[in-house]
């Protein structure tokens, strides 16, 4: 081989060295992203811009989803793959949202975040209810001998929140204020703003919740049916009673502060 012929190959196999580095590049921010906390990807649904709007303004976006009239924000959150949406209020809405993180979005577990009217008689404004399981209030077939907020030919009444969610939700509460006070239990969902001390009670003393909210048992319902982890977390804006309305403007951005507060901390206690 001539001097020509070596430099020419020595030229060539750096050419092909510079080409195969480029290529490695792209691949060592792979890996990097799939060094990032999770592969996982957590399906995160509030009813309000109000529950929203913190997890929203905190989250790296990096891309922007219109389907129907929803819009889902991908993005990471405090080292968390999320996608994050706005279901608007009640439980038809809620479904879609949830069962659309599911189809469209491949997600690996959903959170429900937000307000509620507290129901037990231990809760205050702001305090923090962490689902252990969620159940429809208003679903009632009770006329054909059905429990309250049973669904006939479905093996369970209360959809059961994940208790490794429910642990690092636990966890995620502890930095906030010391007058909130955090409570594990059951939420009551139904398609009605409640402000009435009549039905609150009732709702207490059927299903012994500790809020009452209209999303809650949707999304729980959504995760049962994909087999998927989930909870729902709310703090109290109101107490459900006749007053709920007005007490609730007062409490809500406080109240939503809360909940928000606590997803960030879930995200970043992550273990996956
Ligand atoms: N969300 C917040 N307060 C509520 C209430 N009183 N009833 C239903 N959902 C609520």
């Amino acid at each position: 081989m001539n001097v020509r012929t070596l430099t020419k190959n020595l030229l060539g196999l750096m050419v092909i060295a510079l080409i195969m580095a480029g290529c490695s590049q792209p691949q060592s921010n792979e890996t990097t992203a799939a060094e990032k906390k999770d592969e996982k990807t957590v399906g995160i649904i509030g009813p309000m811009e109000v529950e929203i709007d913190l997890l929203r303004s905190k989250m790296d976006i990096e891309e922007t989803t219109d389907l129907g009239k929803l819009t889902y924000y991908e993005g990471e959150l405090n080292g968390q793959q999320i996608v994050l949406v706005q279901s608007g209020i009640g439980k038809v809405n809620a479904t879609v949202a949830a069962q659309t993180l599911v189809s469209e979005f491949d997600v690996d577990a959903l959170i429900n975040s937000g307000v509620a009217g507290g129901i037990h008689p231990d809760l205050g404004l702001g305090d923090m209810v962490i689902s252990t399981e969620t159940v429809h209030h208003d679903m009632d077939e009770t006329a054909k001998g059905f429990k309250p907020g049973q669904i006939p030919d479905m093996d369970t009444r209360f959809f059961e929140a994940d208790q490794k969610l429910i642990n690092q939700a636990m966890k995620g509460t502890k930095e906030l204020p010391d007058y909130v006070d955090v409570f594990k239990g059951r939420i009551a969902t139904g398609d009605q703003f409640v402000a009435s001390e009549e039905k609150t009670k009732w709702i207490y003393d059927t299903f012994n919740a500790y809020v009452v909210e209209m999303e809650g048992a949707a999304v729980g319902q959504v995760a049962y049916l994909n087999d998927l982890p989930y909870v729902v977390i709310r703090s109290a804006s109101d107490d459900a009673g006749e007053e709920a309305a007005s007490i609730q403007e007062n409490f809500v951005e406080e109240a939503a502060k809360n909940s928000s507060h606590v997803i960030q901390q879930i995200l970043k206690n992550m273990e996956n």
